[in-house]
Order: C-alpha cells, then sequence, then structure tokens
C-alpha cells in the first residue's frame, strides 16, 4: 500500500549502508514519504532486493536506485558520488549510516579490529560526506547526517574500540557544522539506541559472556525496532537540534552524562560488578 504522506515529495536523498538495517529502515520511512532515493553498499544482491521494496511502498515516479562501494574506498566512493548526483540530478540529503561493531576487551581486540572500526565507521563517513561535499557547497542548500551511536556519549566494557570510533565522528561533525553553515548546509549527528538489525545479530554473536550479562541487567539497554528508530529519526530530522536521539532510554542516558558525569560512571561501575557477580555464581553452580 502507497502510504499518502508527501512530506519529502520531490527531496534526494542518499544513504550509505541503506540497504539493510537502520539504513534500510530509513529509506523506506524515506520513500513512503515520496523521497528519490540511492543506497550504498557493498552487496549489490541486498542493495538490488531493498531497491525492489522501495518501489513497493513510494510514489512510481520517485527514483529509487543503488550504488555498490566500500565506503573505506575512496575511488569506490567518489564514483558512487558521481553516479548518484547523475541519477538523482542533484542531493538534498546525505545520510552516511554505514557502520559495524565488533566488541571485546582492549587486551583480546586485534590492533587490525581497532583499524577496520575507524576505517569503516569514522573514515567511512569522512570520505563519503568528502565525495558529496563540493556538490553541496555549490548548491548552497541541503542536510548532512552523520549516523554515530548512544555509546559515543558514553562507553562501557567491551566497546573500546567502537565507541572510540564512533566518539570520533562527532568531533568531526561539530566542526563540519560550523563550515558548512557558511554555505547554508546543515549538518547533524544521529545517535541510535540499540536496535534490532541484522548487524546487531553479528555483534551478539562473538560478543564476551560479560558484556551480555551487563547489558542484560542494564537499567539503560532496552532493544528496539528499526521502525521505531527510523519513525523517531524522521521526526528528529526537521528540527534544529544538532544531536538526534531515538527513545527515552536514549535520553535519560544524555542527560546522566551531561549532568551527573562522575554518578553514570558509578552506575555503570556498579552495573558491572553485579554483571561479574552474576557471571562466578553461575559458573560455580555448573560447577557443583
Ligand atoms: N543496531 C544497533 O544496535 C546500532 C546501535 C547504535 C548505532 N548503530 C549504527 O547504525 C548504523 C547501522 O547499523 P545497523 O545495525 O543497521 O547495521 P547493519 O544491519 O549491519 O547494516 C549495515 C549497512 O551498512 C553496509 N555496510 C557495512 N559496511 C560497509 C562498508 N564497508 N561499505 C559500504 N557499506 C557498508 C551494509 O551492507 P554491506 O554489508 O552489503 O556492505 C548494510 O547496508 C551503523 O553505523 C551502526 O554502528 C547501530
Amino acid at each position: 500500500m502507497k502510504a499518502n504522506q508527501t512530506s519529502f515529495s520531490g527531496k534526494k536523498i542518499f544513504i550509505s549502508g541503506g540497504s539493510t538495517g537502520i539504513g534500510k529502515g530509513l529509506a523506506l520511512e524515506f520513500a513512503k514519504n515520496g523521497a528519490s532515493i540511492v543506497i550504498l553498499a557493498r552487496s549489490k544482491k541486498t542493495l538490488e532486493e531493498t531497491v525492489k521494496e522501495l518501489r513497493t511502498v513510494g510514489p512510481q515516479d520517485a527514483i529509487y536506485d543503488f550504488a555498490v562501494a566500500d565506503v573505506s574506498d575512496i575511488s569506490q566512493v567518489n564514483m558512487a558520488a558521481q553516479k548518484t548526483l547523475r541519477t538523482l540530478n542533484g542531493l538534498d540529503l546525505l545520510v552516511c549510516n554505514s557502520g559495524y561493531a565488533k566488541v571485546g576487551k582492549v587486551n583480546d581486540l586485534e590492533e587490525s579490529d581497532f583499524r577496520n572500526l575507524m576505517d569503516i565507521n569514522f573514515f567511512g563517513h569522512v570520505n563519503v560526506i568528502r565525495a558529496f561535499q563540493d556538490h553541496f557547497i555549490k548548491q548552497n542548500s541541503g542536510d548532512i547526517v552523520l549516523i554515530s551511536s548512544m555509546l559515543a556519549t558514553f562507553s562501557i566494557y567491551g566497546y573500546g574500540a567502537y565507541s572510540a570510533s564512533k566518539f570520533a565522528i562527532t568531533g568531526f561533525a561539530q566542526s563540519l557544522r560550523q563550515e558548512m553553515m557558511l554555505h547554508n548546509v546543515r549538518v547533524k549527528i544521529f545517535l541510535p539506541p540499540t536496535t534490532e538489525t541484522p548487524g546487531l545479530v553479528k555483534e551478539n554473536r562473538d560478543k564476551p559472556d560479560l558484556v551480555k550479562e551487563i547489558e542484560m541487567g542494564s537499567a539503560l539497554n532496552a532493544t528496539h525496532s528499526v521502525e521505531k528508530v527510523s519513525k523517531a529519526f524522521l521526526s528528529w530530522f526537521p528540527k534544529k537540534r544538532f544531536i538526534g536521539y531515538a527513545t527515552w532510554d536514549s535520553w535519560l542516558q544524555y542527560f546522566l552524562v551531561r549532568h551527573f558525569p562522575e554518578w553514570t560512571l558509578l552506575l555503570a561501575d556498579g552495573e558491572l560488578k553485579s554483571a561479574q557477580k552474576r557471571l562466578d555464581r553461575r559458573k560455580a553452580d555448573d560447577l557443583q
């Protein structure tokens, strides 16, 4: 069934990592609201399937297409950007969403894990933005949104490498915001909470037991649907606020981190210690 809302009607949107998870959720919501969209990812097959789905929810006169590229490869990204600008005949909104998580103790991860996370999560966003920056400057209008994570506001045991790549996005985005403001282009960041996506399934597969236990016992870690997070994005996006979050638990976490940083550390330490105790108790029970 086609949606009646057309608030993004005629808008031209590009989403990196738009073939699955949150990126796909955003593409579907934007398509339902009338936008033309190009999505980017590495797997052509998944991109083709998602573009087919976009056609079933959006208006018939909108354009849906894809570009195959790895965001960590500058020349592939530049070619994808040129193709997108030709296909859509311009661009109004760029959403940098591609990324992944690898969880593990700093001590256990390989050096390549740290570098790959920076290459894809941080440099991936930088490469995509730089590929479209001249276009936005010439156009003297538009929006750029960088998807980061709630783990860019506060990090916990096991997320050192991932959080570093997401904290980096915040610093970059704050500076870019001022640079592009002079060209009438808005720059914003969106911080998803834990969201049920294929990426989360992969992340959970090799997550250390202690991290799983912390998350199960945490007061601030609910898992949310892609649809809820995507709808929250669309309602935050037109507003002025630089930082967007999707859910009440995200709001509470951000509030606590900003206003009670030391107390938040103590809360997180308490959750870590309780999780360790529960794991130790279970191991002791298993041995009996
Ligand atoms: N899910 C969560 O709980 C959560 C929470 C906070 C923040 N986030 C962030 O939200 C974003 C989306 O996450 P998700 O959970 O929706 O992930 P996902 O389901 O794994 O989807 C990731 C998307 O990015 C693409 N991608 C991955 N690596 C790429 C690369 N090197 N080059 C080009 N495309 C690439 C994937 O397609 P290909 O594999 O085919 O390339 C796919 O389209 C990420 O930045 C993630 O860090 C997620």
